[in-house]
């Protein structure tokens, strides 16, 4: 007889792992460059209707097809569907994409350890200069990291999904919290910190074109870590009486909080350092302020708290991006750990040293295309222009298989496992939710506006990136 499925031991432990997920470098960073180049508060508020009224339907649904079907989600979709046919393509797309989305991440994990290292070595002067990144990405060391950032992850799931990744959860959940909020109680009380603020909250309406509006809603699907099977997987592992509405709601707003409460670290920081900073010149990526811009900015604070107050203030900064990546990482690389285990019957330490070869090639691949292997860095052209492995990874599988995947979880759910299973689930551990005006949006608009939504940020991204 197969071994009972694993679960999360409490609804806090679910809570903190999928907040675990969903926290990662798009919180604490994307997030607010995003919001400070696109309207401040305007962007905020886009934001937040979108996370509450288009994201968390959908984590709703997710988490319903996981908990139902009991399985990760290539079974999910087979044993719903009613066996095989077409709707098995959405499993295997909700298998893959985690599959490579975690092999780009890796590699910028690995990069946020190098910087916390060298920060903690006090070398900030370094760190700061243009030429610094480009010569630390081709450096061999970034193969030990990747060794060092592969093991630590593939430790916590080694463990599984109690003792594994709920317990670190609750070590490192809290203490994400804790040191963000540390710090931006030290930035705001430093000079120039409410210039920042105002940037950062004013809104700005006329900033809201249709560009922003998009990169709103994919920033968003992507903060809540969607459409990567991770919420399927998540929800195998919730318990029947569990509450899947108020669950979710508690996750989007955990993950809400903390990307804004990032903006109030961020913005403060840059306008310290200069408080006449002209925004439009700020890095897009998140890549470019974590790496280029805002080590510049931990060097300009020696001048006012000194060598070890800056070098601490980096360092704590890293730490806390590193955490909030390690806690990604570790749901999003559960996703084929279930899949070979549930489709495949491996036990879960075959499935990890599976699944861990095959990411290691991959991940060493994506470290090698920023110059140190020229196929790499040059692997393909897309739209005209030489694209690196890396950058391929991340447009296929981040970019425009991600709004696909939600597009596909939606009419799933609502046209062929049929609402009203879906309603069954979340009443499931909720029966205040049967009847109430939520459940009916949640309803009707899985069904109509959602998916065209996702139809539409798919479409542009396409228009966009590929031609
Ligand atoms: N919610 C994560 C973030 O905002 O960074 C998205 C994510 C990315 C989850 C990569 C997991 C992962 F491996």
């Amino acid at each position: 007889m197969a071994a009972a499925r694993e679960h999360f031991g409490s609804r806090l432990g679910f809570v903190l792992a999928a907040a675990g997920s969903a926290v990662g470098i798009g919180n604490l960073v994307a997030f607010p460059v995003a919001a400070t180049k696109s309207g401040g508060g305007a962007f905020l508020l886009v934001y937040a209707l979108f996370v509450f009224f288009i994201c968390l339907p959908v984590m709703m649904a997710e988490l319903s097809l996981g908990r139902r079907s009991d399985k990760d989600p290539v079974g999910a979709y087979r044993q719903l569907s009613g066996g095989s046919g077409p709707w098995r393509i959405p499993g295997w797309l909700a298998l893959i994409t985690p599959f490579m989305i975690a092999v780009f991440y890796l590699v910028v994990t690995v990069w946020i350890l190098g910087y916390l290292v060298e920060t903690l070595r006090g070398n900030l002067d370094q760190l700061a200069t243009q030429a610094h990144f480009k010569q630390f990405i081709n450096s061999p060391i970034v193969f030990l990291y990747l060794v060092i950032v592969m093991l630590g992850i593939n430790g916590i799931l080694a463990l599984g999904v109690k003792d594994g990744i709920e317990r670190a959860a609750k070590t490192l959940m809290p203490t994400l919290f804790v040191m963000l909020l540390g710090l931006v109680i030290f930035v705001l009380t430093r000079e120039n910190a409410i210039v920042g603020i105002k940037y950062y909250l004013i809104p700005d309406f006329s900033q809201l074109d249709a560009r922003v509006v998009n990169n709103a809603m994919a920033q968003a699907f992507f903060s809540l870590s969607l459409g990567m099977g991770i919420m399927i997987t998540y929800g195998s592992y919730m318990k029947k009486q569990d509450s899947i509405p108020g669950s979710a709601r508690a996750v989007a707003i955990t993950d809400t909080l903390v990307a804004f409460t990032a903006g109030l670290l961020i913005l403060p920081s840059i306008f310290h350092f200069n408080p006449q900073i002209d925004t439009t010149t700020l890095s897009d990526s998140s890549a470019g302020m974590i790496f280029l811009f805002l080590p510049k900015i931990f060097f300009a604070l020696q001048e006012s708290i000194g060598y070890f107050g800056a070098s601490a203030f980096a360092s704590a900064f890293f730490f806390l991006v590193l955490v909030a990546a390690i806690t990604s990482l570790v749901s999003i690389i559960e996703v084929p750990l279930a899949t070979l285990r549930d489709e495949g019957g491996m036990g879960r330490k075959k499935s990890i040293y599976t699944v861990a070869a095959i990411q290691l090639v991959l991940a060493i691949g994506c470290a090698m295309s920023f110059g140190m292997a020229d196929w790499l860095t040059s692997f393909v052209q897309v739209a005209g222009k030489d694209t690196s492995f890396f950058a391929l990874v991340e447009l296929i599988f981040y970019s425009t298989i991600l709004p696909l995947n939600g597009l596909l979880v939606c009419l799933f759910v609502i046209y062929k496992w049929k609402r009203a299973n879906f309603d069954k689930e979340l009443q499931q551990g909720d029966s205040g939710f049967a009847g109430s005006l939520f459940q009916r949006y949640v309803n009707f608009s899985l069904g109509t506006f959602i998916p065209l939504i996702l139809l539409l940020v798919f479409i542009i991204t396409v228009a966009d990136k590929y031609f």
